[in-house]
């Protein structure tokens, strides 16, 4: 035979040689959950090895991770208290804003993100205000903007809007840059469906809506253009990076996505994910290191430049080790 593949597959060196994508730990972001406290390192049940830190400790695992080599962390706040507007996401004295502004002082190289939304800090659990009980798209932005700002007063280095109203990139890069901000960065969750495989991270947010669902604002699972429209509104508005959320059910909207954009693209390898992989792990259904390696790396090959992942410090090692 003139020509046989396997020549290329028969020894690691070739293989390695030949391979076609590449994992590094600078593609990740790792996602913390803060709240209120001190020395607090919660478990979260539905996904093991994952915590809820306090900001002090949510420091620690930052310099953890930094040391590993990951570049950057997503932080998610859960508040002292909730009510109808979500108005502790924009106190300066808020979890997010306070465990921001430790994590810079300890390691201002660290990209800090932080997740811009109402959800965890609304008591009815919805992304923006509720006015005749719908979710009201334009009396949102504000709240979204005052949010944003006053992450970025704490030194967060891209906020990274997952509401999913319409306009919101655009009206946080106004405010942005009127309140002085105009090199802090816009992550947009641009391309985000209405996905069964958040539940863990609602448990863990404790952001589970309490009427209704999301999906009058989060994309439709059966869809692929409207992505692509949702990916270029959201770079005409400005983001300096787009996301695709989840990863693994939606790596053909990750490689569509690619084409079209000339951002880095981000994918967020989310909670429901992560949590699938620990259970069957846990019952011998399947090899749990392995399998996280092929997803990540299934994810890079779709195209994703960069990926949001709990497994990000389990990943880091194991790339220590391979080297
Ligand atoms: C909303 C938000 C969600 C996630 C990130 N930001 C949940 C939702 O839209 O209900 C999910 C992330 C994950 O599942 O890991 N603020």
């Amino acid at each position: 035979m003139r020509i046989r593949p396997r020549r290329l597959r028969r020894t690691r060196a070739i293989r390695e040689m030949v391979r076609e994508t590449t994992l590094s730990v600078k593609d990740f972001i790792a996602p913390l959950f803060v709240k209120p406290g001190e020395g607090v390192r919660d478990p979260i049940p539905s996904m093991p090895g994952q915590f809820q830190f306090s900001p002090d400790t949510a420091v620690d695992e930052a310099v953890d991770l930094w040391s590993l080599g990951i570049p950057s962390i997503i932080l998610f706040g859960l508040p002292d208290r909730k009510d109808a507007t979500g108005s502790r996401s924009w106190a300066d004295d808020g979890v997010v804003q306070r465990a921001v502004s430790a994590i810079k002082a300890q390691i201002p190289e660290m990209v800090v993100m932080t997740d811009v939304c109402l959800c965890e800090y609304t008591d009815h659990g919805h992304c923006g205000v509720i006015i005749n009980n719908t979710v009201d798209n334009d009396a949102t932005l504000e709240l979204l903007a005052r949010q944003a700002v006053s992450h970025a007063s704490a030194g967060a280095d891209f906020v990274a809007p997952s509401d999913m109203m319409d306009g919101r990139v655009a009206a946080i890069r106004e405010a942005l840059d009127q309140e002085g901000y105009q090199d802090t960065g816009i992550l947009s969750y641009a391309v985000k469906y209405a996905s069964a495989f958040y539940g863990p991270f609602r448990e863990a947010a404790d952001s589970a809506p309490q009427f209704g669902d999301r999906a009058g604002y989060q994309m439709d699972p059966a869809n692929a253009l409207e992505a692509l429209k949702e990916a270029e509104l959201d770079m005409e508005e400005g983001a300096d990076m787009i996301m695709v959320k989840p990863a693994i059910p939606y790596l053909d909207i990750i490689s569509r996505v690619r084409e079209i954009s000339l951002l880095p693209l981000a994918a967020y390898n989310v909670s429901g994910e992560y949590a699938m992989v620990k259970a069957a792990e846990s019952k011998g259904w399947i090899d749990g290191e392995r399998v996280m390696m092929e997803m990540l790396t299934s994810i890079k090959r779709a195209g994703a430049d960069l990926i949001l992942t709990y497994f990000a410090k389990e990943a880091a090692e194991r790339l220590m080790i391979d080297d």
